[in-house]
């Protein structure tokens, strides 16, 4: 169904998905543990998936000259960051991104750092380019997040080679400061380490923050690469399409040493999408954006009524809810007693690094009443 506003789905209707997310427990599990949204397609996403799948045009992938210029001039019109073209080359999702800069840009056993608790896969995929884990904890201020720029800076002292950063962040919901940014740039520069800047959920920054791409700052181009995907903003991981950019010379080398094959891994039908999203998915964005405030905080409400003991930041970006649960005392993997006596599916917080111990993940993109149901089971599991 073609609609130019978000939707939230009823579980009857998302029973009916194929995606992981709907697949992955029995039918009587509420699943909120990947990062993936409830949401009817924007009108524009749509439209242009139809036109493809009507003229047949499934074919392999390729750099697609209206993808570049409409991905660039999204991110001029969104945050005032003037891209090229010409420096965006398309990949078929940000961890193939990464793992692929990775293996060409440092020798096996250099150090990645990364801000934990961290994006899950990021462990995975510095593992298995044989690149070591740094961690950099993230830290509390007042009732919020913040970036350890000592912690960051103590990592590059002992050698870290590359750090992988993600913003806005993943689990937490953090959005950096310009001045933060500055500040990394800085500390790259001064150590020569590659940032490998993530910032699939940028689209996705919240009333209250401000997105600053890494590379709109002059300072930071010269040390940094962005992944950058209308995935997660328009709901189209399975698609697989993403983009990676860069601004100095010899990165834009380095990128141009990865392998030619690479884009025939992103597959058409996102390439068409992200095309749509990008040129025509503003509007839709920024309604989803208005539901995804609220969802935050009648997530922060539904807790502090029925839940108290969990810890909740709402998030500045994203859609993602990091709950410390400590309190609770279900013991390290509270989790697990919520599938099994809550019958819902959150992502264990072990996966985010030893600090993510008695934490757990949620996902907030979904309906209101969904969100009551989650909170319910939680309730209910808590005893
Ligand atoms: C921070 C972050 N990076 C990367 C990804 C994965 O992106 P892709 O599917 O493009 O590899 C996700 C997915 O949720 C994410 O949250």
């Amino acid at each position: 169904m073609s609609d130019d506003q978000p939707r939230w789905l009823p579980l009857s209707e998302l029973r009916r998905r194929r995606s992981y997310k709907w697949r992955a427990y029995p039918a009587d599990v509420i699943p909120t543990f990947v990062a993936e949204m409830d949401v009817t397609l924007a009108g524009p996403v749509t439209r242009a998936l139809e036109d493809a799948i009507a003229a047949g045009d499934t074919g392999y992938a390729t750099s697609d000259p209206e993808l570049v210029q409409t991905a660039a001039s999204f991110h001029h019109a969104r945050f005032g960051w003037h891209v090229d073209p010409a420096d965006i080359r398309v990949i078929p999702d940000v961890m193939a991104g990464v793992s692929e800069l990775l293996r060409r840009a440092v020798p096996p056993g250099s150090g990645v750092v990364i801000n934990t608790p961290a994006y899950p896969p990021f462990f995975h995929h510095i593992g298995e380019t044989r690149c070591r884990v740094v961690e950099a904890p993230l830290a509390r201020a007042g009732s919020g997040w913040v970036l350890d720029l000592d912690a960051v800076e103590a990592a590059f002292t002992q050698g870290a080679a590359v750090y992988l950063l993600c913003n806005p962040h993943n689990p937490t919901g953090l959005v950096m400061t310009e001045e933060e940014l500055r500040k990394i740039a800085e500390l790259a520069e001064r150590f020569r380490v590659l940032v490998l800047a993530d910032e699939i959920h940028a689209p996705l920054t919240l009333e209250g923050a401000r997105h600053v791409p890494f590379l709109s700052l002059p300072e930071a181009q010269a040390r940094g690469i962005a992944l950058v995907s209308a995935s997660k903003a328009w709901n189209l991981p399975g698609l697989k399409c993403a983009q990676l950019i860069t601004a100095a010379p010899a990165l834009r080398a380095l990128v141009r040493r990865l392998p030619e094959e690479l884009v025939a891994g992103a597959g058409i039908l996102g390439v068409i999408a992200s095309t749509a999203a990008y040129r025509d998915g503003g509007p839709w964005l920024d309604q989803l954006l208005v539901l995804l405030d609220r969802n935050r905080r009648l997530f922060g409400e539904l807790l502090a009524e029925r839940l108290p003991g969990v810890g909740y930041v709402p998030p500045q970006g994203t859609y993602l809810a990091w709950l410390d649960c400590t309190r609770l005392e279900l013991g390290g993997e509270p989790a697990k007693v919520f599938l099994k006596k809550g019958r819902v599916a959150l992502r264990r917080g072990s996966d985010f690094g030893s600090v993510g111990t008695g934490w757990v993940r949620a996902t907030i993109a979904t309906a209101p009443e969904i969100l009551v149901e989650i909170v319910g089971r939680m309730r209910a599991a808590a005893g």
